[in-house]
């Protein structure tokens, strides 16, 4: 499996200092022994709601995209977690970004920001052409985010068109791509494994 160091910006909470120049932050891919510890945090950042998300009708009973569900550790704990999944957007392949959270006590250590550069070149080095999900764009912006590329597309559900974002890993991808985002990844054969956030 492979992991990527990586130093933090040095820009954290004061009391956060001193454990970061020595503990580097690890982003690698999820594994079976994260699951208890990444539910938690993504409860603790979420709460159940998290399962009722229009996102999540394309996540239920899906695997997310091969090599495409990391976690990062700060100090061998779970920090932070994203997953992406594979999608048909509206006639263009693409991923779809989500959950991404990291641990209230890690934030605005650059946690988030790692996971998802770590993602975004992982998506593209595997050949994904582009990525869409739902969030807030004053954070996803900075990482080339848009609502342009998603006019014409439509989510299973709700979601504030501000708040519908997309990053073409390839100029055009989404260029014309237009109508109803459907869930591609592979499906889950257990049950038990439906709720796939
Ligand atoms: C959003 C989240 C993943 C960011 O993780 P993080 O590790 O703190 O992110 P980074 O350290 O890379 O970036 C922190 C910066 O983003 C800003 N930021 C965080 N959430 C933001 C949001 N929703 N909108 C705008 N800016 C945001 C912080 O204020 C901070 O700003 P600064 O750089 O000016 O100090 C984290 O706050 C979280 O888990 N939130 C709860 C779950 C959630 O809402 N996830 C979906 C995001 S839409």
């Amino acid at each position: 499996m492979t992991s990527l160091a990586v130093f933090p910006r040095a820009r954290a909470a004061s009391s956060s200092v001193a454990s970061l120049a020595v503990s580097p932050l690890r982003i690698r891919e999820e594994t079976r022994a994260d699951i208890d510890a990444r539910d938690a945090l993504l409860d603790a950042a979420m709460g159940p709601e998290r399962f009722v998300k229009s996102s999540e009708r394309l996540r239920e009973g899906r695997a997310p995209a091969r090599g495409l569900a990391l976690v990062a550790t700060l100090d061998g704990e779970l920090a932070g977690t994203v997953r992406l999944w594979r999608v048909d957007a509206g006639g263009a392949p693409a991923l779809m970004l989500g959950p991404l959270a990291v641990d209230e006590r890690r934030r605005s250590l650059g946690v988030g920001g790692a996971l998802i550069r770590a993602a975004l070149r992982r998506a593209r080095s595997r050949g994904h052409c582009a990525v869409i999900l739902v969030g807030d764009a004053p954070y996803y912006e900075r990482f080339g985010f848009s609502s342009a590329p998603t006019r014409d597309l439509v989510m299973p559900g709700p979601v504030d068109p501000a708040r519908f974002l997309a990053l073409e890993l390839e100029p055009g991808a989404l260029a014309g791509a237009a109508g109803r985002v459907t869930a591609t990844g592979d499906m889950l054969a257990a049950p038990a494994l439906r709720h796939a956030a």
